[in-house]
């Protein structure tokens, strides 16, 4: 992993915090013996087989696989990288982290991204003012007033108008003493032919877009007439990705938050308007269909959606899109519907809040806005239409992981459509799941379970060894002169110990497990150390002899192992007539055959 903070730092982090009291946060625990135990997080079981240990400071399930420190604890459950899981867990610890180290390039982008952000401030201040005051502004003020925008309105969102001269923009930050470089880069102005520039929003009203932490990102426009086109939007540029901000999201956050519940319309007008109105838990996607990253903001706030786009064909194809991944992102959807010709803006100006918030208690849940939506696209009084209904409709009710939602989705299609609820279930059994899992970002812990280690795989002798080094510092010094990581031959626990020998080459550093696995950069192996520093031994005796058989054992399965790699070479030497390869094999197969021996002697001598 890439680290943007020293060891010493990360260890420190981890040092200080307790794992128990950092998963203890998450999943309520219960004490078992030296050990807490809980459900797993991180896949559906009903016995507890998530184990965490106060004394290695490690978690693993013996489910799943799942394992680490309370880092990768952090990393998993909250879905967040390296340095978010070290400042999250930092801050709970109350340890302050130093700034992380930044190459000169992400200095560069920092700051360049400083300018634009002060450069956006000052243009909209620039354009705010002239719509508020300047005589040019008159036109903009009365368009405004047309559309039922308050000069209270036009403030909170501090909303703004460009002048139409050619460069009114340019001059004004010109004599702000903003260097040209940092104007062209934002997008504000456009080049000319003939050299120079010209305001890109000319003669038009400003939307002023906001991230989430109320920085001017970008702007939108507005023409005052019908002229076309109706909206022109700021470009992108370091600081402003389309499909990545949502409008009035910076004001309406806490009351989502609070409300739990979030509205999405798609202009800007259409959140500023029934905002005004009273309703505040409203933001708007800005052009047609909501966003992965859009979706993504709004769930930091709520996980409850109500769509409410307009209501002619490009809002439905909108909304439908928008449904696959809200549904994806796990979130609970249902869908508004307005009447016929309005849109969020004139609904709630003509009716006012109540009717508005009467509107969205009436949404619907996603079955039934598609299903309706499809009874009245396709004829469903003809086979061919109940047909594409029924094939159109299946994909989205095996979304629904219930089976008693399911049940209820078919009885109602079988009753509408006058089919057979038996057969409807068979059809539903052979569709394919609509919108496919990808994959690719998604925690899906079957795929995890799959690709941890499993334990039980890997020779016992190989197991134990490790958990020993993993368990006592002083054998590490003692088995480097009797071992070689090469005498492993599960693959992952060669690169551990291997690992174990070169890190206490430099310097003896203690060898906790949880702060192991911060420095080996492979999933599976750290998911593998969880688990052998998780498993009990029973109480030995005589660890020193316990050690010495399992260095002997070790050697001999090595031995074994390179015997059976020889006897299958010897099979292809024989099979193809390669007679000088086949002498030299059985040749090392004698040496092997005799080391094995002497081995398997002592072995009986040691347990004799
Ligand atoms: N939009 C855009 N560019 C366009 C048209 C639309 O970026 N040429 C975006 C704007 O964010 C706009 C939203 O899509 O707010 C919805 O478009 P539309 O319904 O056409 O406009 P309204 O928001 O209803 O605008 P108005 O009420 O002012 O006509
Ligand atoms: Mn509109």
């Amino acid at each position: 992993m890439a680290k943007l903070f020293s060891d010493t730092v990360i260890n420190e982090v981890l040092d200080r915090s307790n794992i128990i009291d950092i998963v203890g946060g998450y999943v309520p625990l219960k004490r078992a013996g030296r050990n807490h135990k809980a459900c797993c997080p991180f896949h559906p079981e009903k016995t507890a087989s998530f184990i965490v240990s106060a004394d290695k400071q490690i978690f693993h399930c013996f489910g799943c696989g799942a394992g680490g420190n309370a880092l990768t604890f952090i990393m998993q459950y909250e879905k967040v990288n390296f340095r978010e899981a070290l400042e999250m867990l930092a801050q709970r610890s109350g340890i302050p982290l130093p700034e992380p180290e930044k190459t000169d390039f992400q200095r560069s982008k920092e700051d360049n991204s400083k300018k634009l952000y002060s450069l956006y401030e000052k243009a909209g201040t620039f354009y705010h003012s002239n719509l508020l005051n300047s005589p040019e502004g008159k036109t903009a003020r009365a368009y405004l007033q047309k559309r039922g925008i308050s000069k209270e309105t036009a403030r909170h969102f501090k909303l703004g108008y460009c002048l139409p001269g050619w460069e009114t923009l340019i001059q004004d930050l010109k004599s702000k003493k903003e260097p040209l470089s940092i104007i062209e880069s934002s997008g504000l102005v456009v080049s000319k032919d003939g050299g120079g520039y010209y305001d890109r929003f000319r003669n038009r009203i400003i939307f002023p877009i906001c991230d989430i932490k109320e920085r001017v990102v970008g702007f939108g426009a507005r023409v005052m007439d019908d002229s076309l086109p109706k909206y022109i939007n700021s470009p992108e540029t370091p600081i402003y990705t389309k499909g990545k901000n949502l409008f009035g999201l910076n004001l309406a956050r806490d009351f989502i938050r609070t409300l739990d519940q979030a509205i999405v319309v798609e202009g800007y007008l259409d959140m500023i308007v029934p905002f005004e109105c009273g309703i505040k838990n409203i933001v708007a996607s800005l052009g047609t269909a909501l966003t992965a990253d859009q979706i993504k903001l709004i769930k930091r706030f709520t996980s409850n959606i109500v769509m409410l786009y307009d209501s002619d064909l490009a809002g439905e194809m909108a909304t439908l899109r928008a449904l696959e991944l809200l549904i994806k992102e796990d979130m609970n959807v249902r869908i508004a519907l307005l009447p016929k010709g309005d849109d969020p803006d004139s609904f709630a100006r003509k009716h006012g809040k109540d009717e508005f918030l009467n509107m969205i208690s009436r949404a619907k849940p996603i079955f039934d806005y598609k299903f309706e939506l499809l009874l009245s696209k396709y004829q469903a009084n003809t086979s061919t239409g109940k047909d594409k209904i029924v094939k159109e409709i299946l994909p989205t009710v095996k979304k629904f992981k219930n089976q008693t939602m399911r049940a209820e989705c078919l009885k109602r299609i079988a009753e509408e459509l006058w089919l057979n609820e038996g057969a409807l279930f068979k059809d539903l059994e052979a569709a394919k799941e609509e919108y496919e899992d990808t994959g690719s970002d998604e925690q899906d812990f079957t795929s995890t379970a799959v690709g941890h280690y499993r334990l039980k795989e890997i020779p016992v002798t190989e197991r134990m060894l490790v958990k020993l080094m993993l368990e006592e510092l002083h054998i590490v010094d003692k088995l480097k002169n009797m071992i070689d990581p090469s005498d492993f031959v599960e693959e992952k626990l060669r690169k551990i110990v291997k690992f174990i020998f070169d890190f206490f080459g430099q310097g003896g550093v203690e060898c906790k497990p949880n702060i192991l696995m911060n420095y080996i950069d492979d999933e599976e192996a750290i998911t593998l150390i969880s688990e052998l520093s998780a498993l009990e031994i029973h109480d030995c005796p005589d660890k020193e002899k316990l050690i010495e058989d399992c260095v002997k054992r070790l050697k001999r399965d090595k031995v074994h192992y390179l015997r059976q790699e020889i006897y299958k070479e010897i099979q292809t030497a024989q099979s193809s007539g390669d007679d000088e390869a086949l002498t030299r094999l059985m040749r090392q197969l004698d040496t092997l055959n005799k080391e094995y021996n002497s081995l398997d002697k002592q072995r009986s001598m040691v347990n004799g």
